[in-house]
């Protein structure tokens, strides 16, 4: 998706790349992550079709094969683990066989749980049905947590705060963060930096967070179409200021990412050489933050790196994380 842009106005020119910053394992190691919001199962059915149903005019899969990875919020905390962080997962599953494989894989990649089982919900499953590299159908799975579920996942997030560097609210709209604006108020009572990767247009539910990190999509849905990027700028600083927002992080797909903060705007070209799968790249800019800002870097440091992590992530098939060596390897 290219968003039209009009020639008087570029996106600001990145002058000499900024250095990327080498950070000490140990120090990453150190980083503690929480990361709260709305986990899913992304789940695909491989299948031959030889044949249409006599039922209906549907062809009939024959399923021989299938693949669970972790989505959303769980993702997001995946991402943060494999660069070598502490990351701990608070959510609310159901009490069913997608939420017990959840916790299989969260184990698998190292990421502590602190699962709310809400036996009322069906955790949200996507099941894709796929045949010969062509999706036939999807099929969603998904209920709003109970208000008890969401209660008690206020009270666990109280009890875990203290013991964490940064906080990160992945909102995908299932309800999972319900109560987002006490957390934030909570966490930055606490004195810790909240990052949000925000859904949907009420933003006012996420007052005072940190750094707000909107695809262009997102943020066109609460600030409208830009004409310029003098235009994009007025928009942000309107919505910043009135939202008492630190720091908005656009990630702008193929043309990089820009921030904004009251110091101005800084812009990070993309960095991809060959792009392959872009799904999940906004969950590794996050997670990339939030662990390089546990680990006390700078904001514009922590950009640099988690926008080479999402250069690297986007021209990976399959597994969708960036480990500590990838991230650090020298170029060449
Ligand atoms: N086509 C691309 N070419 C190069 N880099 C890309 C491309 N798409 C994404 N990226 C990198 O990934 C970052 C995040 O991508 P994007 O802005 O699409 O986030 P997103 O829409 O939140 O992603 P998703 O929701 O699918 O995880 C970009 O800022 C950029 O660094
Ligand atoms: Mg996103």
């Amino acid at each position: 998706m290219q968003t039209a842009r009009p020639a008087t106005s570029p996106i600001p020119a990145a002058g000499p790349a900024p250095a990327v910053p080498v950070v000490p394992r140990e120090r990453l190691a150190a980083a503690r992550v929480l990361v709260v919001g709305d986990v899913m199962l992304d789940r695909y059915w491989f299948g031959d079709v030889n044949r249409i149903s006599p039922e209906a005019p549907v062809p009939v899969v024959h399923v021989q094969r299938q693949e669970d990875r972790l989505g959303g919020a769980a993702n997001v905390a995946r991402n943060a683990a494999a660069l070598g962080a502490q990351a701990g997962l608070l959510c609310v599953v159901g009490r069913d066989e997608p939420g017990e494989r959840i916790v299989e894989l969260l184990q698998v990649s190292g990421v502590a749980p602190h699962l709310e089982r809400d036996p009322a919900l069906s955790t949200t499953i996507k099941l894709r049905v796929l045949s010969r590299q062509q999706q036939l159908l999807r099929m969603d799975f998904e209920n709003m947590p109970t208000h008890e579920a969401l209660l008690a996942g206020l009270a666990r997030f109280d009890a875990l705060l203290a013991s964490q560097d940064v906080v990160l609210l992945s909102d995908y709209a299932k309800g999972g963060l319900t109560h987002v604006t006490q957390m934030i108020e909570k966490a930055r009572a606490a004195g810790k930096p909240v990052l949000v990767d925000p859904k949907g247009d009420d933003w006012e539910r996420y007052r005072g967070a940190t750094l707000i990190t909107p695809n262009r999509a997102e943020l066109r849905e609460v600030v409208g179409q830009w004409k310029s990027e003098e235009d994009l700028l007025a928009r942000v600083t309107a919505l910043r200021t009135s939202l008492a927002l630190e720091g908005l992080l656009l990630t702008r797909s193929e043309e990089g990412m820009t921030l904004f903060t009251a110091d101005g705007e800084l812009h990070v070209p993309a960095v991809a050489r060959e792009v392959y799968d872009v799904s999940g790249a906004g969950d590794t800019v996050i997670a990339t933050l939030a662990v390089m800002l546990g680990a006390r870097l700078s904001l514009v440091d922590a950009i640099v790196l988690a926008n080479r992590a999402a250069g690297i992530v986007v021209g990976k098939l399959g597994t969708a994380t960036v480990d500590y060596e990838e991230l650090f390897a020298p170029a060449g």
